[in-house]
C-alpha cells in the first residue's frame, strides 16, 4: 500500500520532470486572483532569503537613516520593496510591473507604505535625471531578452543622483547577471550568498494538479484537514525550499 508522503513525493517528482517544458503564465492563469494564494505569497516572502540577501547588500551603502527614493523595476507582489522600506523608513519607492495581476495584489499589501506602484513596461519607463537614490532590480533579468539587458542598465544612470546605486540580482542563475554591465559604469562588486529559496515553479506546478486532478484534490484534502493545515500549506511543504545560490552585482555611480 503506498503511503501518503509516498504518492506526494511521486508526484513531485512528476512536476520536477514537467517543469523543464512548462510555461509559467499558462499555469498561474487566474491563480493569483485567489485569495488564499495572495495571502500565502504575502507571506512567503517573509522567509525566502533572496530579501535579506538584497537589503544587507544594500546596508552596506545606505545606513537606516537614509531618505530618498528607490526604484523597483519589475517588482511582482511587492515583497521586496516593502522589505526595503521596512528596513529604511525614510525611503519611499517607486514599483512599476506590467502585470495588472501582481499590481492589484501589491496595491492591496502595500497599504500605510509611501509607494507609488504603476503597470508599464520597465524596457519603456522613464525618470527625472538625478532623482533616485538606488535602483533595485531583482529576479528581472531572466525576463528581458538577453540583448537588451545592458540597455536596460545603461538607461538607468542618468536617473541616479551621485552615490546612487543599482544592484540586479538573481537567484536561479550566475550567467543572469555574470553578463550584465552598462556602457558608461562597469560593475565592481559582485556578491554571492548561499540562502534558502522557495521553489516557485513546482510550487505552480502542483497547485495546477490540485485543480485539474481530482484524486490529488482529495489527498491533499484529507491530509491538511487531518493536520490541521490549509491546504496551500501543504502543498508548500512538497514543494519545499531549497538551499541555493543568490548572485547580485553592485555598481555605484
Ligand atoms: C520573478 S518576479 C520578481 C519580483 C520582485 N522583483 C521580487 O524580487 O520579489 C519578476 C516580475 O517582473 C515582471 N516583469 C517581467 N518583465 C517585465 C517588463 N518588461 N516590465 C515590467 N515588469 C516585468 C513580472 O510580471 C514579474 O512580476
Amino acid at each position: 500500500m503506498v503511503t501518503t508522503i509516498e504518492y506526494f513525493k511521486k508526484i513531485k517528482d512528476e512536476c520536477v520532470e514537467e517543469s523543464r517544458g512548462y510555461t509559467p503564465k499558462e499555469i498561474t492563469k487566474g491563480m493569483f486572483e485567489r485569495k488564499e494564494i495572495v495571502g500565502f505569497f504575502s507571506e512567503l516572502g517573509k522567509i525566502d532569503e533572496a530579501y535579506s540577501f538584497v537589503v544587507d547588500s544594500m546596508r552596506k551603502y545606505f545606513s537606516s537613516e537614509r531618505c530618498g527614493k528607490i526604484y523597483v523595476p519589475g517588482s511582482g507582489a511587492g515583497g521586496l520593496a516593502r522589505k526595503i522600506m521596512d528596513t529604511f523608513p525614510n525611503l519611499s519607492t517607486i514599483q512599476v510591473d506590467n502585470s495588472p495581476e501582481m499590481i492589484a495584489i501589491n496595491r492591496n499589501n502595500s497599504y500605510g507604505y509611501k509607494t507609488d506602484i504603476l503597470e508599464g513596461d520597465i524596457l519603456n519607463f522613464g525618470h527625472n535625471t538625478n532623482y533616485l537614490d538606488a535602483i533595485v532590480a531583482y529576479g528581472i533579468m531572466r525576463y528581458i531578452p538577453i540583448d537588451k539587458r545592458n540597455k536596460l542598465v545603461s538607461s538607468w544612470h542618468p536617473f541616479l543622483k551621485d552615490g546612487g546605486i543599482v544592484i540586479v540580482g538573481e537567484g536561479i542563475s550566475k550567467k543572469l547577471v555574470e553578463n550584465i554591465n552598462s556602457v558608461d559604469y562597469s560593475f565592481k562588486t559582485c556578491l554571492e550568498t548561499d540562502a534558502k529559496l522557495f521553489r516557485c515553479s513546482l510550487f505552480y506546478l502542483l497547485f495546477n494538479r490540485y485543480d485539474k486532478d481530482v484524486s490529488f484534490n482529495k489527498k491533499i484534502n484529507e491530509f491538511a484537514d487531518k493536520e490541521n493545515l490549509k491546504y496551500t500549506d501543504v502543498l508548500k511543504n512538497i514543494a519545499g525550499f531549497v538551499p541555493s545560490k543568490v548572485y547580485a552585482k553592485v555598481l555605484q555611480k
